[in-house]
C-alpha cells in the first residue's frame, strides 16, 4: 500500500529529502517544482517505510489504508500525477547550505518579520556555529500568515507552528516582538547594530479592487475578513455584515476559496478551531446562504489550486456548484495538475445540486467563471454587485486577458462584497522598494539599491517581500536557503559591515519599547 500526499501539503519538500527511494515528486531539483500545486508519491516505487510521514510538518502524508473518506480522491490524484514520468531524473542540484568559515566574533543577524520565511531563514542561519539571530515583528505574536492567514479549519496546516517552535528553541534564537521596524526603530539603527539584516516583512496589505462603490459599507477585502476571523489585531474591528442571503467574492485564488468556505460552514463545525470568538459569534447569527466566487477568466485560468478544490468538493455539507458559461475543456490545461482540476470542475458542473435549504441546511458556494466586477451598488450600504460576462483575448506576449462582452451586464444582489485579488508588499522607510512589484529589489536574496541597482552591503530579503505574494508556506524554505547562502558567502568573503555593540542596541530598543511583548 503506498503512502499518499493530501490536501495540507505546503510544498516545503521535507519529505523529498526523507524518502530513501526518491519516489516523491517534483523534487526541488525538477523543473516543475516551482509551479507544482502539491507534491505526489509514485505509488509503485513507494516502499512504505513511513520516513516521509515523520518528516512532514503538517501531517499531509497518510498511508493509503489510513485515508479518511474525504481524502480518498488523493489516492487517484497521486497515481495520475505520477503518470509515465518514472523514473525521473534530477535536472539540477538542490542548493546545499554554504558553510560559515571560522570567525572570531559572533555573527549577529537581525530578521525583520516573524513569518514562515523569517523562521526558515533563522533555521538555516542557526545551523552554523557562532551565529545569533534576533527576529523582530510588529505584532506581539509570531508566525505571520501561518497564524493570521491559514484558515482556522485547516488544522493540520496550522500544525506547522510545531516546526516553528522547534526552530525558536535553538540556542542563539531570540525574539523582539511588538517592535515595528521603520516606526519604533529605524532600519538604519537596526543595520548599524547587526552584521546583516534580513527583511522578511511579507505582503502586509491587499491589492485594492479598483471599481466604483468599493468604499460602501459592506464592501471590503478578503484580507480584512481573513484577519477578522484569524484574530489579527489590525482587523478585529472589521465591518462584516452577514445579514443578507448572498455574499460575492471577486477573484478566485485560494484566499477566496478559504473565505467562501468559512462563510458557508456551519459555525458549530468551526467552534473547536482557532477562529476568533467575535467572528464565531457573528457567524452564528449569519443569514448568508450562498457565496458566489467570481473568476474574471475561464476555468482553465482558475487561480485556486487542485488540492484546495478537492478539499472543498469533499465537504458534503456544502453544495458546491460550478457556473462556466463557455463550458470546461480539460484539453485547455497546460499541466497535468491543471488537467485534473478542469476534469474535477467539469464533474462538479455536471452533477445535480447536493440539496436545497428545504431538504438539508446546506449552504451553497458557486464558482462562477468569465465574470468581471463593474460596480458595487447601494445607497447607504452595499446592496449588490454589477457584473459583466467576459471573453478571452490573447495578447502578443501570450497572456490571456478577460474583456467585457457588450450588453452582458447583470446585477447580483448581495449584502457583502469582498475583493480577493491578491496581496501587496509595504515599504519599510529606509529600505529599497520597487513600487511597481511592491517588493524589495534583490538578486539572489541580496538587496539592490533602487536608484543604481548596486548591492547594499549587509541587507538581504526573503519570502513574499522578495518574490511577491505567491506560493505556499513551504515555498519560503527554498527561497530562504538562497538568501542565507548569499549572506554566508558574503560573511566568508568579509563583505559584511562591522556593527556597533549589541548592548547599545538593547538600550536603544528599551528606550523605544519599554514593555517588550512576549510570545
Ligand atoms: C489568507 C492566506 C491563507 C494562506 N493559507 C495557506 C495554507 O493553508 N497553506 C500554505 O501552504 N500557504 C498558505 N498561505 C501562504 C503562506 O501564508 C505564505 O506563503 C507565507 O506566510 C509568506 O511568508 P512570509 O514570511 O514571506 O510573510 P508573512 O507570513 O506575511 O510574515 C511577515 C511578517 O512580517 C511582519 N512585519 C511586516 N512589516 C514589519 C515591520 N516593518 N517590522 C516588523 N515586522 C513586520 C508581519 O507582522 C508578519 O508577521 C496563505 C496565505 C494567505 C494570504
Ligand atoms: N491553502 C493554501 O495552500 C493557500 C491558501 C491561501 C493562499 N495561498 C496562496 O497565497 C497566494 C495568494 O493567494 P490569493 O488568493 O490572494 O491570490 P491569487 O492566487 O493571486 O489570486 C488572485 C485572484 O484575483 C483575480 N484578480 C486580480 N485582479 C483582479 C481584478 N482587477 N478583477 C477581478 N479579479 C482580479 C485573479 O484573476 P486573474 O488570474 O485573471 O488575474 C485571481 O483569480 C497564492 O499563491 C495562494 O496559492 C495558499
Ligand atoms: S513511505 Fe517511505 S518510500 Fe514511501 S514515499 Fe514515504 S519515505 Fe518514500
Ligand atoms: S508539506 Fe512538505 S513534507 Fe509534507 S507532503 Fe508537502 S512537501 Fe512533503
Amino acid at each position: 500500500m503506498p503512502h499518499v500526499v493530501t490536501q495540507a501539503c505546503c510544498a516545503d519538500a521535507s519529505c523529498v529529502h526523507a524518502c530513501p527511494v526518491n519516489c516523491i515528486h517534483p523534487t526541488p531539483d525538477e523543473p516543475d517544482f516551482a509551479t507544482a500545486e502539491m507534491l505526489y508519491i509514485d505509488p509503485v516505487s513507494c516502499v512504505d517505510c513511513g520516513a516521509c510521514v515523520a518528516a512532514c510538518p503538517v501531517g499531509a502524508i497518510v498511508p493509503h489504508t489510513a485515508l479518511a473518506p474525504e481524502q480518498q480522491d488523493f489516492l487517484g490524484i497521486n497515481e495520475a500525477l505520477t503518470g509515465d514520468d518514472r523514473p525521473r531524473r534530477p535536472q539540477a542540484r538542490v542548493p546545499t547550505i554554504v558553510r560559515l568559515g571560522p570567525t572570531r566574533t559572533t555573527l549577529r543577524v537581525a530578521v525583520v518579520g516573524a513569518g514562515p520565511a523569517a523562521l526558515y531563514a533563522a533555521d538555516d542561519l542557526l545551523r552554523q556555529p557562532g551565529v545569533e539571530v534576533t527576529v523582530f515583528d510588529r505584532l506581539p505574536v509570531p508566525h505571520g500568515l501561518a497564524r493570521h492567514g491559514v484558515a482556522p479549519d485547516h488544522t493540520s496546516t496550522r500544525a506547522v507552528a510545531d516546526l516553528f517552535t522547534a526552530i525558536e528553541e535553538q540556542p542563539g534564537f531570540g525574539y523582539r516582538l511588538g517592535v515595528h521596524v521603520g516606526e519604533d526603530i529605524t532600519a538604519e539603527e537596526v543595520a548599524a547594530h547587526h552584521h546583516a539584516v534580513v527583511y522578511a516583512t511579507g505582503a502586509g496589505t491587499d491589492r485594492p479592487l479598483d471599481i466604483p462603490g468599493v468604499d460602501l459599507p459592506g464592501s471590503t477585502s478578503a484580507t480584512r475578513v481573513v484577519g477578522w476571523y484569524n484574530d489579527h489585531p489590525d482587523h478585529a474591528d472589521a465591518d462584516v455584515p452577514l445579514d443578507h442571503e448572498r455574499a460575492v467574492i471577486v477573484g478566485n485564488g485560494n484566499v477566496a476559496l478559504d473565505v467562501a468556505r468559512i462563510l458557508a460552514t456551519d459555525p458549530e463545525r468551526l467552534a473547536g478551531t482557532s477562529i476568533a470568538r467575535h467572528s464565531l459569534e457573528a457567524l452564528r447569527g449569519s443569514r448568508v446562504r450562498e457565496v458566489v466566487v467570481l473568476g474574471r477568466r475561464g476555468p482553465e485560468h482558475a487561480a485556486f489550486t487542485l488540492p484546495e478544490l478537492v478539499g472543498l468538493d469533499a465537504r458534503e455539507d456544502i453544495d458546491l456548484r460550478v457556473d462556466a458559461p463557455d463550458g470546461i475543456d480539460p484539453d485547455a490545461a497546460t499541466t497535468r495538475q491543471g488537467r485534473l482540476k478542469l476534469e474535477l470542475l467539469a464533474r462538479i458542473a455536471d452533477r445535480p445540486s447536493r440539496g436545497t435549504a428545504e431538504t438539508t441546511p446546506r449552504r451553497r458556494i458557486i464558482l462562477r467563471f468569465a465574470t468581471a466586477p463593474v460596480e458595487v451598488v447601494g445607497t447607504a450600504r452595499t446592496e449588490g454587485l454589477r457584473v459583466v460576462r467576459t471573453e478571452p483575448v490573447t495578447d502578443p506576449d501570450g497572456r490571456v486577458r478577460a474583456v467585457p462582452r457588450p450588453g452582458s451586464e447583470e446585477a447580483l444582489a448581495a449584502g457583502l462584497v469582498l475583493g480577493s485579488v491578491g496581496y501587496r508588499g509595504v515599504a519599510v522607510p529606509g529600505v529599497p522598494f520597487d513600487p511597481a512589484s511592491a517588493t524589495i529589489p534583490s538578486r539572489e536574496g541580496r538587496v539592490l539599491d533602487a536608484a543604481d541597482g548596486r548591492e547594499v552591503p549587509g541587507l538581504y530579503v526573503v519570502g513574499w517581500i522578495k518574490r511577491g505574494p505567491r506560493g505556499f508556506i513551504g515555498s519560503n524554505k527554498t527561497c530562504a536557503r538562497e538568501t542565507v547562502n548569499s549572506l554566508l558567502a558574503d560573511a566568508n568573503e568579509g563583505r559584511l559591515p562591522t556593527p556597533g555593540p549589541a548592548a547599545r542596541f538593547e538600550e536603544l530598543l528599551r528606550s523605544r519599547r519599554p514593555v517588550p511583548a512576549t510570545v
